[in-house]
């Protein structure tokens, strides 16, 4: 009897869970020509960080930062050219997680191709393509961070794409 009142549950949690689904779907398919559709983020509550300033980049200089908190380090980076997820007036501006999805190695910025890289085993993230693996043993891509600048240059870090290595939740 409890059991089959649990599995009633179950089933009414799932039935749920797709009906909001579909809302979402349908949301997201009525959006305005021109409008990016937002990746969801797993119903986290994220803080907004400020992370630096338009005035203070420079192309291929990255700022060392810490999102969601203190102790998920991460980059911030001008790349000179617009690219998927970019934002700021030329859409070059990206930040990213430098933890290694695969084991938390701490990740290098390699100018010259435009990726980071793992001192650990190697793997590479493709800093222009959203944080995209490009080789090695990592099983996702690379934490991106959202961000939103406003009217006077301030750049504020509001949401993560993927779990950030080694935690259950990006948010603590
Ligand atoms: Fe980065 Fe293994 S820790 S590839």
């Amino acid at each position: 009897m409890k059991c089959n009142r649990l599995v009633d549950v179950g089933r009414r949690q799932f039935l749920r869970g797709g009906v909001l689904g579909v809302a979402g779907a349908a949301a997201a398919t009525v959006l305005p020509s021109g409008a990016r559709a937002e990746t969801p983020r797993a119903m986290l509550d994220y803080p907004a960080a400020k992370l630096g300033n338009l005035a203070d980049l420079k192309v291929d200089v990255p700022v060392d930062i810490g999102y969601p908190d203190a102790d998920s380090p991460g980059i911030l980076l001008k790349l000179g050219t617009p690219v998927e997820g970019g934002a700021g007036p030329e859409g070059d501006i990206v930040a990213y997680s430098v933890l290694c999805p695969h084991k938390g190695y701490p990740l290098a910025w390699n100018a010259a191709d435009r990726t980071l890289n793992c001192p650990g085993h190697y793997s590479r993230f493709d800093a222009e393509k959203g944080g995209q693996q490009v080789w090695g043993h990592a099983t996702q891509n690379l934490p991106q961070f959202a961000l939103r600048i406003d009217e006077a240059g301030d750049i504020f870090a509001e949401g993560v794409d993927e779990l950030i290595y080694g935690r259950l939740s990006n948010v603590l």
